[in-house]
């Protein structure tokens, strides 16, 4: 089934995939099944001759197996990152070893197919390649990520930025995580949008909305008759995401008997309809997104540490707007830009008094309290001006005994950046003691007390109003 090189160059519109495996049944088999999609292969029964035709001729994906004569797939893989970092490289795994899959996604393969070869499976893993190659020209091209605008230009935004365009590339499963409201189903859904998925659905399943005793039929499917009440067929979430990306939104709320069916649509790629006695294959990318600790969920025995590790070989942070306070403004104007849109009215400015009091507010519903806000503020306010007299902040409405820190609220017990609970009152003990001490020190006038602080006017009111001082 071997080409030469020279017909694989003259057929230049025929994809070239290079087959790196020492078992020539194995060679032969895949061969065949490409062959019949129309694509040209070469063959390499070893890292050493692998290395040598990637050096010297064109290729549009490579498969290659893990244990070869001469050293090791993962070896491969690596040195293509290295070397030909446009190439998508996919690996062939032994039946069950998910270790080594994972380390192959995590060291930058697209994918990997697992031995027996189901070649349904196969063909969906090459295919999607081949589009993802055509893909790769064109985004070069052009800008690299697509899809719903990511507003923010702080180093944080830029950062996330980069790491959607990279994982994009690749169709390992990716788990993102940040507190509640800080875009992560819009980070999923530009994953998606950059991807050589775009083509395909986007479906987002929301885990904890789903009722447990419906939850199985729901994600796969059933069959007329599975039970009462299932009077037709009924395709699952998971399969209606063929060919595309399926969004596992708040995963955590997975409960435990469906993260055990789950794990099967991971790693093996198939799934069972309700009532179906066959396995059917799906072509998916398991994108999953959580504000809770997943680890510590895994700890608690909450949520199964296998599946844990398959769905989380890329990690994704979106980093909350307390660290990137910078994109307060970008995002207010193109939030208000939307409402004003939306309500058929002129877009009114911010006050800087306004901004400042943003910017020190610690959001812990994130982006979306910034929503919140501003439509409360757009209402109230019936001028050209949103002032800091139309900023409404949630946090500071709340008496201080109940809950001394609003940033910890909603959030997990610990934030993003690792940082226990209970700093954020930690933090204002000091800051309570620092306020008291300069409004002491001042005999109670604000401004000087203020400018020892090293603080506007504003701020500290805003302050002292938030600790309950006064
Ligand atoms: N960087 C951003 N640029 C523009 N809009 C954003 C950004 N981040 C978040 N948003 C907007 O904030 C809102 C919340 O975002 P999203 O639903 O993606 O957050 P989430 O992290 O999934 O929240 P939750 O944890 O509550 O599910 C959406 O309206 C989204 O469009
Ligand atoms: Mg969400």
């Amino acid at each position: 089934m071997n080409v030469t090189a020279a017909s694989a160059r003259a057929a230049s519109t025929r994809a070239v995939v290079l087959i790196v495996d020492d078992e020539p049944d194995l060679l032969e088999l895949v061969s065949l099944t490409l062959s019949r999609m129309n694509l040209e292969t070469r063959t390499a029964p070893d890292v050493n001759t692998a290395r040598r035709l990637l050096k010297s001729e064109q290729f549009d994906l490579c498969l290659t197996d893990m244990r070869l004569p001469d050293g090791d797939g993962l070896d491969l893989v690596a040195w293509i990152q290295e070397n030909r970092n446009d190439l998508p490289v996919a690996v062939i795994t032994a039946h069950g070893n998910v270790e080594s899959a994972v380390r192959a996604l995590k060291l930058g393969a697209f994918d990997f197919v697992s031995k027996p070869l189901d070649l349904g499976v196969l063909r969906k893993l090459v295919g999607s390649a081949i589009r993802l190659g055509e893909r790769a020209e064109i985004d070069s091209a052009t800008a690299n990520i697509r899809g719903p605008s990511l507003i923010g230009s702080s180093q944080a935004m830029s950062q996330l930025r980069e790491m959607i365009a990279r994982v994009a590339r690749s169709q390992a499963p990716v788990h993102i995580y940040g507190e509640s409201g800080t875009g992560k189903e819009l980070v999923a859904r530009l994953v998606h949008a950059s991807g050589s998925r775009r083509d395909g659905p986007f479906v987002a399943v929301n885990c904890g909305a789903i009722p447990t005793e419906l939850m199985e039929s729901e994600l796969f499917g059933h069959k007329r008759g599975s039970f009462t009440g299932a009077v037709a067929d009924k395709k699952g979430l998971v399969q209606s995401a063929e060919g595309g990306t399926l969004f596992l939104d708040e995963v955590a709320d997975l409960p435990l008997h469906m993260q055990v069916k789950l794990l099967r649509v991971v790693q093996e790629k198939t799934v069972r309809p309700v009532g179906e006695s066959r396995e059917e294959t799906v072509d998916v990318r398991i994108l999953s997104a959580t504000h809770k600790n997943l680890a510590d969920l895994v700890a608690e025995g909450r949520f199964r540490e296998d599946l844990f590790y398959r769905i989380n070989v890329i990690e994704l942070r979106v980093p909350c707007l307390r660290e990137r306070t910078s994109d307060i403004p970008e995002l207010s104007e193109t939030i208000l830009g939307r409402l004003g849109k939306r309500m058929n009215i002129e877009v009114p400015a911010i006050s800087e008094d306004a901004y400042q009091m943003l910017r020190e507010y610690p959001f812990p519903g994130n982006v979306r309290e910034l929503e919140n806000v501003l439509e409360r503020a757009l209402t109230l306010c019936a001028t050209g001006l949103i002032t800091a007299e139309h900023v409404k902040l949630r946090a500071v409405l709340r008496p201080p005994s109940e809950g001394a820190t609003p940033a910890s609220a909603p959030a997990s017990p610990t934030n993003d950046s690792g940082v226990p609970a209970g700093l954020g009152a930690q933090l204002e003990d000091i800051e309570r003691d620092a306020i008291v001490k300069a409004l002491e020190k001042t005999r109670y006038n604000k401004t000087a007390a203020a400018k020892l602080l090293g603080m506007s006017f504003r701020a500290l009111r805003y302050r002292i109003k938030k600790l309950g001082i006064e």
